[in-house]
């Protein structure tokens, strides 16, 4: 592999098994540089094995990863001070306060005192915790630790950010406020790698890997990959949706169909040329159908399994 490619991680076959288990199944990855990418996947489809395989946390069970051009297997301790971790839960000190977290964690990474004065200087105004700095952790709003936890991982300021479900504690307003920081953070050169489960986010993302059941299912922009969808979307309105459903899930070619709101959102395989049709033929020519832009959630479920559960 070559580390001169501008790419911030590479992996080629990357797995993972726990005693016959297998949660990653031979990955490939290219993550580029100064990007914001995402790993977006069910709960237990491998995100945070994955990760730590990337942290150098977890030994690889076969295939290889190069994290800023240096293999994970080999050289996992020159990694640790080049790369960034928010760990899925909160991993601080509760007892500790916002200041004295993040000396701890300068001490960790042997931050020199100049240095480090500095540093926490510069997080407090970043990541607006000068009020809180004599708070203790264990003390503060879910929003609150995911910027002290955010200020930690990003203290000695590393090359790359791994991300693991940052925003699962968070409300909607601090989750829009954390994409804007790490959008500053990328601007700035950071490359970050970002793993959740809600479409919202993964949309927010350059690039993507759509994961499920330890396997990457799909990979690429968010748009392209909507553009490139193997099926068409169709709202379809009626009274009697939930029936409707019903019948339409028993229907060969109907890929998936959910309720949102007054409408049915169903997904017709590509090989199907006129869908709207197709359903009328299957349904009653009287449903009003329409034809409407697939979402991420779309391009989800049409590359994962889970649409007909
Ligand atoms: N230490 C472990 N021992 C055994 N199985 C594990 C271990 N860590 C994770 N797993 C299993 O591997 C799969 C992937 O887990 P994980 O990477 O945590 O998924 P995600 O982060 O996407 O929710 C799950 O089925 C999980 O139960
Ligand atoms: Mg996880």
């Amino acid at each position: 592999m070559n580390s001169q490619s501008g790419m911030a991680i590479k992996a080629e076959g990357l797995t993972r098994k726990f005693g016959n288990f297998v949660a990653v199944d031979s990955i490939d990855l290219n993550v580029p540089k100064a990007t914001i990418y995402g790993f977006l996947g069910p709960n237990g489809c491998g995100k945070s094995t994955t990760i730590r395989m990337l942290c150098g946390l977890l030994s690889v069970s076969a295939g290889r990863a190069e994290v800023l051009g240096l293999d994970v297997s080999k050289s996992a301790e020159q990694l640790r001070t080049r790369i960034g971790y928010m760990t899925q839960k909160f991993s601080l000190y509760e007892d500790l306060t916002t200041e004295e977290n993040l000396q701890f964690m300068g001490q960790v990474y042997s931050l020199g005192a100049g240095k480090l004065r500095r540093r926490i200087s510069q997080l407090l105004d970043t990541y607006s915790l000068f009020k809180l700095k004599d708070r203790r952790a264990g003390s503060m709003s879910g929003g609150q630790r995911q910027r002290l936890a955010l200020a930690a991982a990003t203290l000695h300021e590393p090359d790359l950010l791994f991300l693991d479900e940052p925003t699962s504690a968070v409300d909607p307003e601090n989750r829009r406020e954390f994409w804007e920081k790490l959008f500053d953070l990328c601007d700035q050169g950071t490359s970050i790698l970002v793993s959740t489960h809600y479409m919202d986010e993964a949309e927010r993302c350059h690039r993507l890997a759509i994961l499920e059941s330890g396997q990457l299912r799909a990979e690429g922009e968010p748009l392209v990959l909507m553009e490139q969808m193997g099926a068409h979307v169709i709202e379809l309105e009626a009274e009697n949706l939930r029936v409707l459903k019903t019948r339409l899930l028993d229907i060969d070619k109907i890929k998936s169909a959910a309720q949102q709101g007054l409408r049915l959102r169903v997904l017709v395989d590509r090989s199907i040329e006129n869908p709207v049709t197709y359903i009328q033929q299957a349904l009653g020519s009287s449903l009003t159908c329409n034809v409407v832009h697939p979402s991420l959630e779309d391009v989800f479920v049409t590359v994962t399994n889970g649409e007909r559960q």
